[in-house]
C-alpha cells in the first residue's frame, strides 16, 4: 500500500526569513514519521528555501537560468536536511529532485521519470521529493509546487492514502477547519480562504485546494491537516478525523 505524505514548508522553515530552517521541527518530524514509514513517498516544501529566491527572481513569471539554479540549490538544501534527519531517525531514504526527473508545459507535469521512485519504493527506500523549480517545454512558469507533485504521484502511484500537513488545522473558515472541501466548497467559500502567512510563489491554501480537489475528481480523496501538532501524520495516515477532507463532489 502506497501512501504519500506531504509536509509544507511553513512547518520545515520560518517562511518570512530566507535559509532559515526549523531543526528542531523537521527532527521531530522525521521521528513520526520513522513509526509510519512502510509504503511512505515523502515530498517536502520549499518554504523560505525555495519562495524567497523564486520570488527575488520573479520566477516563475520571468524565466531565470540564474534565479533557478539558486533557486534548486537552496531547496535542494533543505532536502538534505530532511533526508539526514530521517536517516538519523532509522528511515532508509533517498532525495530526488523533480528539476532532474520532471518536464513542464505551462507549469504542468507533462512527463515525470518515476522508475527510480518505483524501485525505491520496492526496495522498502523511501523516496523524499519537494517542490522544486523545473524546466517548462512552453519556455514560461518554471516552479513544481510540492502539492502537484503529490497529486501527480497519487494518480500515477495509485496511492491508498494521501495526507498534506500544513502548520494550520486544515482549510480555515472564520478561524476553524472544514470538516470536508469540494469543488463547491470552494466556490462557496473562496473569498474566506486565507493566502499563506509567509511569501508563497505557488498560490498558498487555494493552490493547494485546486491541486488535491483535481486529484478528488480523479477519484482519490485526501487530507489537508497540521502537521505542526505532534501526532498529527501518523493520525492522518491512519485516517483519523484530523483536520479537512478533500472529496469529490457528490
Ligand atoms: C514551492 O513548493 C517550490 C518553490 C518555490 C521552488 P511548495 O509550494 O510545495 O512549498 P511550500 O510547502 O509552500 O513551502
Amino acid at each position: 500500500m502506497i501512501r504519500i505524505l506531504k509536509i509544507g514548508g511553513s512547518i520545515l522553515t520560518d517562511k518570512n526569513q530566507e535559509f532559515a530552517a526549523r531543526p528542531e521541527e523537521i527532527a521531530r518530524i522525521a521521528s513520526e514519521i520513522a513509526t509510519c514509514a512502510d509504503g511512505l513517498v515523502l515530498v517536502h516544501g520549499a518554504g523560505s528555501f525555495g519562495h524567497i529566491p523564486a520570488k527575488r527572481y520573479g520566477l516563475p513569471q520571468q524565466f531565470s537560468p540564474e534565479g533557478m539554479r539558486m533557486t534548486h540549490l537552496s531547496v535542494a538544501r533543505l532536502c538534505e536536511m530532511v533526508v539526514v534527519a530521517l536517516s538519523q531517525a532509522g528511515v532508509q531514504c533517498l532525495p530526488v529532485h523533480p528539476l532532474s526527473t520532471v518536464m513542464l508545459r505551462q507549469g504542468r507535469i507533462e512527463s515525470f521519470f518515476l522508475e527510480p521512485v518505483k524501485e525505491m519504493i520496492k526496495k522498502g527506500i523511501m523516496p523524499v521529493l519537494h517542490g522544486d523549480v523545473a524546466m517548462d517545454a512552453s519556455g514560461g512558469a518554471a516552479i513544481v509546487s510540492g502539492d502537484q507533485i503529490v497529486a501527480y504521484l497519487a494518480g500515477e502511484l495509485q496511492a491508498e492514502k494521501v495526507a498534506v500537513g500544513s502548520n494550520v488545522d486544515g482549510v480555515l473558515v472564520s478561524g476553524r477547519p472544514l470538516p470536508c472541501m469540494t469543488r463547491d466548497g470552494l466556490s462557496k467559500f473562496k473569498n474566506d480562504i486565507g493566502a499563506s502567512a509567509g511569501v508563497d510563489v505557488t498560490g498558498g491554501m487555494k493552490g493547494k485546494l485546486e491541486e488535491l480537489l483535481e486529484l478528488a475528481d480523479r477519484g482519490t480523496e485526501s487530507v489537508i491537516f497540521n502537521a505542526g501538532k505532534e501526532g498529527n501524520i501518523v493520525r492522518a495516515l491512519r485516517g483519523e478525523g484530523v483536520g479537512t477532507r478533500i472529496m469529490r463532489q457528490k
